[in-house]
């Protein structure tokens, strides 16, 4: 009995001691291998990655550079988050044809809608050239010497690979640049909308359930990778083909329970897991808030304005979501860091680590890294929530603002250079095209008198130039670009809304920005100095590499969780819970009529777990971020059984701060995307066409 205790014990500290992690997928023999498969994982490394087999990995894209997709068919069907589709959904959108809010199928192939701009890319090899790149850089360089050393040997490095004409290749910096990668990879272009659910499936719960579980979104649509004759990478035609791809998943109809395995396969964007206690401070309560005001002023009347008008929602629908969603990422985010402790646990790790430097007698060596910290914290706060504001006013969520700087961004292009201007000028009038086609000059007045204020380093708020600009109507801001260059530039300095944020813009490109960059470099270079101390001092601590929008590999289970005291999350959620949650005609709650019968006549084929009901999410381990969304959830044999779009309210801090008691995951069921696929949108073809498997009937 004692014997049977102590082996729980050890299977427990096993499992706990899953501590997240977002791993290279080259390098997965060793320690990652055996822990997934301690984890419940039949995979072997090479069955994830191999450079000379197909593997996992070749099926799995980067979605237009900002999220994961895969391959799902031999047809290269592609699934991805609804969320991470939405632009193209949207601009396919119009009040006759209003994809968002009823949903598109394209019943063959020929329905197929091409998405201009609109790429996936994938990874055909990883190679570990660290060696190479910091060959020649030495201690007594200064971080600029650094740096461009690191960029002559990188693009040395880039150039002498041996690829083919339609890949690419790029250097990547790990471990805070203690450890560089050579990637090549693969970049398709005709890529088609196949499919994508109505809003009130793929965006169910909208806001109020963003970052939230229970969870019941079904985040999913579906496109397809279109090659040329030689199944090669080719700009759109209509003559190209689907592509055959060297892999692709297979769907498993066999579903998850609690415990199950999941390796959840994607692009990670960017993590911050090893700050400094001060800079979690700075973030948290500094930095974040201070955004987090800009854009709940704009989100108040974008949200308003949405509900008056379709043609307004359907113009705002991907704006609204993206200024929404980093905007209540960071309210939990702050929330996170405040209930874990995160900071003053941070400062207990520092005593620890500052014991440890004393103990091997690397004082000397690193010992002034956390003081420095401080002292460049210390001046960097307040530049960097200048700068960060500029960009959350005139980047994220003012139009108009935006239209002048982009202006100024030709201006200072012609003065500097005249013969840039034909080039500058194309550029602007492409962006404008770009703001106009989903513009409304109300809307933006509203925004603009919401968020001025908040910027602090304005003089005055006037939105009487709204109606003297040219700027807030296409044929007047072309008809402004007309003419000789000189031209150009006096009309535009006599517009009213030129003539108002050029100050502003000046300040903060001769200013604000060059401080900001000139600390943000030292800052980078003593983290670079800092992860190095840290393994050297600690050298048994576990270290998985930030994310930097680079292939990675992260393993965990299917795992509820206990925000609170006394309350417990199941993993897995399911249909009835969307009727729970369903209000007739809300614009977050609302249910089509086709699924409310669907769930009345129990009409679930094969796709009902074993209490006969059918699962829409479920939570996991694995240790995700943004840039995830779309990545598959697959299963110990390799197939797909979830597709990851989202984390819960309690752990979005996991950027910072990973804790696996209270981080998850949340992933769609594979299941709920078949039924959704099948019964509620009879696109029996695409079903036809993947391969639906059984791992679990033996
Ligand atoms: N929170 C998820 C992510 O970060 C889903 C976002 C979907 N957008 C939304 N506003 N509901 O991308
Ligand atoms: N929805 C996020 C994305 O767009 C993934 C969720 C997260 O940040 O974990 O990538």
């Amino acid at each position: 009995m004692k014997f049977l205790k102590f082996i729980l014990l050890l299977i427990t500290i096993n499992v706990s001691a899953q501590q997240g992690g977002m791993w290279i997928p080259s390098l997965l023999e060793g320690m990652n291998e055996e822990e997934m498969t301690n984890l419940g994982s039949k995979l072997t490394a090479k069955d994830i990655y191999d450079v000379n087999n197909s593997s996992l990995k070749d099926a799995i894209g980067h979605f237009n550079g900002g999220c994961t997709s895969e391959i799902i068919s031999d047809q290269g069907l592609i699934l991805t988050n609804h969320h991470c589709g939405f632009s193209q959904i949207q601009s396919h959108s119009s009040l006759e044809n209003d994809y968002l809010k009823d949903g598109f199928w394209a019943m063959n192939l020929e329905d197929e809608l091409p998405n201009e701009g609109l790429y996936i890319e994938f990874i055909v090899s990883i190679e570990d050239i660290t060696t190479q790149v910091l060959s020649g850089v030495t201690d007594t360089m200064t971080a600029k010497e650094k740096q461009s050393q690191i960029s002559k040997n990188s693009n040395v490095a880039e150039g002498a690979t041996t690829k083919e004409a339609w890949q690419d290749t790029k250097v990547k910096a790990f471990y805070n640049g203690n450890q560089y990668f050579l990637f090549v990879t693969e970049r398709f272009e005709d890529i088609r909308l196949v499919g994508a659910p109505p809003t009130s499936i793929g965006k169910f719960g909208s806001d109020t359930d963003n970052w939230v579980f229970p969870r019941h979104t079904g985040d999913f649509s579906m496109f397809r990778i279109y090659a040329d004759e030689n199944n090669k990478p080719a700009k759109y035609s209509k003559d190209n083909k689907p592509y055959k791809p060297k892999h692709f998943l297979p769907i498993s109809l066999d579903g998850i329970e609690e415990g199950d395995f999941t390796l959840v396969f994607g692009f990670p964007g960017r993590t911050n897991e090893y700050l400094p206690a001060t800079a979690i401070e700075h973030i948290t309560k500094e930095f974040n808030p201070s955004n987090i005001a800009i854009r709940e002023a704009a989100l108040k009347v974008i949200d308003a304005a949405m509900k008056t008008s379709d043609d307004i929602r359907i113009k705002y629908a991907s704006k609204q979501a993206r200024i929404a969603n980093a905007w209540k990422k960071w309210i939990g985010e702050n929330l996170g860091i405040e209930k874990s402790n995160a900071v003053a646990n941070r400062r207990k790790f520092e005593n620890e680590f500052t014991t440890a430097l004393k103990a091997k007698g690397l004082e000397e060596k690193y010992g002034s890294i956390l003081p420095e910290f401080d002292t460049l914290y210390n001046d960097f706060s307040e530049v960097n929530i200048r700068r960060r504001n500029f960009i959350e006013v005139f980047i994220v969520t003012n139009e108009l603002m935006q239209m002048t700087f982009r202006a100024y961004q030709m201006e200072a292009a012609v003065n500097t250079n005249p013969e840039a201007f034909e080039k500058a000028k194309e550029r602007l009038i492409g962006t404008l095209k770009g703001i106009h086609k989903n513009y409304n000059v109300d809307v933006d007045k509203g925004v603009f008198k919401a968020v001025m204020p908040l910027y602090k380093y304005t003089a005055s708020v006037d939105p009487s130039i709204y109606e003297k600009s040219a700027f807030t109507n296409l044929e007047s801001a072309l008809a402004l670009l007309e003419g000789k260059p000189e031209d150009v530039l006096k009309k535009l300095n006599k517009d009213a809304a030129y003539n108002y944020a050029k100050p502003i813009i000046e300040n903060f490109i001769k200013t604000i920005d060059p401080e900001f960059q000139q600390i943000n470099q030292a800052i980078t270079a003593l983290q670079t100095k800092y992860m190095t101390a840290l393994m050297e001092a600690l050298p048994d601590a576990r270290y998985f590499p930030d994310a930097n929008s680079t292939l990675r590999v992260t393993y965990g289970q299917v795992r509820g969780y206990a925000p609170r005291d006394a309350v417990y999350y199941q993993p897995v959620s399911y249909l009835d819970g969307v009727i729970e949650k369903f209000i007739p005609g809300d614009y977050e709650f609302d249910v089509p009529k086709k699924l409310l019968e669907l769930y009345e006549s129990k009409d679930y084929g094969q796709y009902a777990d074993k209490n006969g009901k059918v699962p829409v999410c479920f939570l996991g381990t694995n240790h995700t971020t943004g840039g995830n969304s779309g990545s598959p959830a697959i299963d110990a044999h390799g197939n797909l059984v979830g597709l990851n779009f989202d984390r819960v309210w309690e752990g979005t801090m996991s950027d910072m701060n990973y804790d696996p008691e209270i981080c998850r995951n949340i992933m769609v069921d594979a299941r709920y995307v078949l039924f959704i696929v099948d019964k509620f949108a009879g696109a029996t073809r695409l079903i036809e066409e993947m391969t639906l498997v059984h791992p679990k009937k033996k």
